[in-house]
Order: C-alpha cells, then structure tokens, then sequence
C-alpha cells in the first residue's frame, strides 16, 4: 500500500460512505453520469495516450477513457477499495485489456513521472487536504504539455441536488446554515486558478456547465441514495439527531418535487476545468514547492 496522506477521506471511501457508493453508483451510470460527455468532450483522447483518472470511483469514466485511448491505456486511482473491486469486476466484464486500477491517495502516490498524456477526472479532486501538492503529484505524472480536465461543482447555491434535500434535514434539527463542505472546496474561479498555477500548471480555464443530477426513479429511491452519503451521515451521527426513518420522510418529501418521467433530475452548476502542465522545466522554476503555510 502506497502514502496515504487524506486518512479522514480514505476513511470515509473505505467505510460507510464508500459502501454505499458503492451500491448507489453502480459500476455505469451514476448521480453525475451528465458531466461525462462533456469532460470526455474536453479531453479530447487520443488513440495512443496514455490517461490517468483520479478519483476513479467505481471507474465508469477510465473505462470510457480506455476505449477511446485503444492503443494506449488508462489508469484509474482511488482511495476505495469497495469502489477498486467495482471497477475492475467493471473493466473485466467489458473485456478492456488496456486499463488498470490502483488503490491510493492522489496527492502523494508514486505515479510514473511524466508517464500520462491526459488527466481527468469526475467529481474526484475536491477533497485532497493540500490542494496544491496533489495538484503537483498529478502534474509530475503529466509529460510536459499534458492536459489536466476535471468536473467539479459550483458553489453550494449554485448545486440544488446539495441544498435541497440537506437544508430539509437541518431545517428540522434547527441548524440555521448548511455546514461547508470539502464538495465545494474548488467553487471559488479564482481560488482553483491559484492552486493549480501554484501547483506548475498554465493555461487554466473554467468553464460554466449545468447540468442535472441523477438520483433514482422516484423521491424515495432519491432519498435512499442520499441516506448514506456523506453529508447525510454526518446528521444522522449528531447526538439527539433524526432517526433513519425520519431522514428517509424528509428526504423523499423535499425530493418529491423533482420527480419526473425521467426519474429525479436535480439542477447542478458544475466547472469544467482545463490546465496544462507547461513545457519547460518546472523544477528549475520551483513551481511545484507549494508556499510555506498554505
Ligand atoms: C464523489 S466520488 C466520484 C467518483 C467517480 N469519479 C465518479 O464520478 O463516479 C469521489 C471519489 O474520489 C475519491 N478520492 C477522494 N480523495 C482522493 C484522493 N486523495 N486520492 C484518490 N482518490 C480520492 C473517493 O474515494 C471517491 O471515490
């Protein structure tokens, strides 16, 4: 087992809350399966690269990856091994020969220097205790030139998948504001802009993408969904908090709204971040060395 550095994420993805991933987001097709196309749109692989996917997950978008890289390969890296075993029972079953799983945390992993051509990555990059130095380690494992393209979420008023149905769980325990959470660590233009300059990228662009959430066939498959998600978790563990079968009635009442043929589609305001590990010798500019205190 290589570094790992997030221990309360890998924690968390090897606990409960991967679990449930697990179980929720099945091997295709998950809550944010809309940001797929275009992040793959954005990355525009090529047969012969060579992609790297943090923040796999149950790794539906390295397998997508590794069929668009067809003489290449891509890798996907994860701190979950429930959502590892998905993935690779996922890429066997497909009878992809060019992709590979690794369980490990992205911010301090071993990768191959300068092995990938294209990094991506779906809703896997918002949660690294040091930004930058993630950011860094996935550059070092770019060739010079290579493209780092991620989906993050917007801020949390921009994302009603996050506020609705929460807000209806601290509005009955009286909690006046949603707590912040690390979902929206990357919201802020400017702030991710900083990080990955800091981190030797150039050429960074955000780009506005909005587009709906998934979460099931109807409200009360929504609020099992969302019952053992992070977020979720974390109420139902206050002390003199709501019970499961509570939090199960809330939840399918404020998901009700959102039901529609096409099952429970939520708003969501995304980014689509593009950045670029510049050509010339980063080392000898010190871009990497994140700065002391950050
Ligand atoms: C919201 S899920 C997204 C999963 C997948 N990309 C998808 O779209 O279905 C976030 C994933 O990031 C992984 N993750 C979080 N921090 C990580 C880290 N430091 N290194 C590797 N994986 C990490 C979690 O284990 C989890 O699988």
């Amino acid at each position: 087992m290589t570094d790992i550095v997030n221990t309360e994420q890998a924690a968390a993805w090897n606990g409960p809350e991967g679990a449930h991933w697990a179980e929720h987001n099945p091997a295709d097709g998950g809550f944010n399966a809309e940001l797929t196309a275009p992040l793959l749109t954005a990355a525009n692989i090529r047969p012969d690269d060579h992609v790297l996917d943090i923040g796999c997950g149950t790794g539906e978008t390295t397998r997508l990856a590794a069929r668009q890289a067809r003489d290449g390969h891509a890798v996907g890296i994860d701190l979950s091994a429930a959502m590892l075993q998905q993935a690779r029972a996922a890429a066997e079953a497909a009878g992809l020969g060019n992709v590979a799983f690794e369980e490990g945390d992205a911010q301090a992993y071993p990768f191959a220097a300068g092995r990938y051509q294209v990094a991506i990555s779906r809703f896997g990059i918002m949660f690294f205790a040091d930004p930058v130095a993630a950011f860094a380690n996935i550059g070092r494992a770019l060739r010079p030139g290579g493209r780092l393209v991620f989906v993050c979420p917007r801020s949390m008023a921009d994302n009603d998948w996050y506020v609705v149905p929460l807000s209806a769980l601290h509005k009955r325990l009286g909690t006046a504001t949603l707590p912040e959470s690390g979902m929206f660590s990357l919201a802020d233009p400017a702030h991710t802009t900083d990080v990955l300059t800091r981190a030797g990228f150039s050429e960074v662009t955000l780009r506005p993408l909005d587009a709906p959430m998934d979460f099931g066939a109807d409200a009360h498959a929504a609020a099992d969904g969302y019952l053992g998600s992070g977020p979720v978790l974390a109420v139902l563990e206050q002390p003199g908090g709501l019970t499961r079968a509570t939090a199960r009635d809330l939840l399918a009442d404020a998901l009700r709204p959102y039901e529609s043929p096409d099952g429970v589609r939520i708003p969501g305001g995304h980014w689509l971040v593009v950045a670029r590990r510049p050509t010339e010798n980063l080392s000898a500019r010190g871009a990497h060395r994140p700065r002391p205190g950050r």
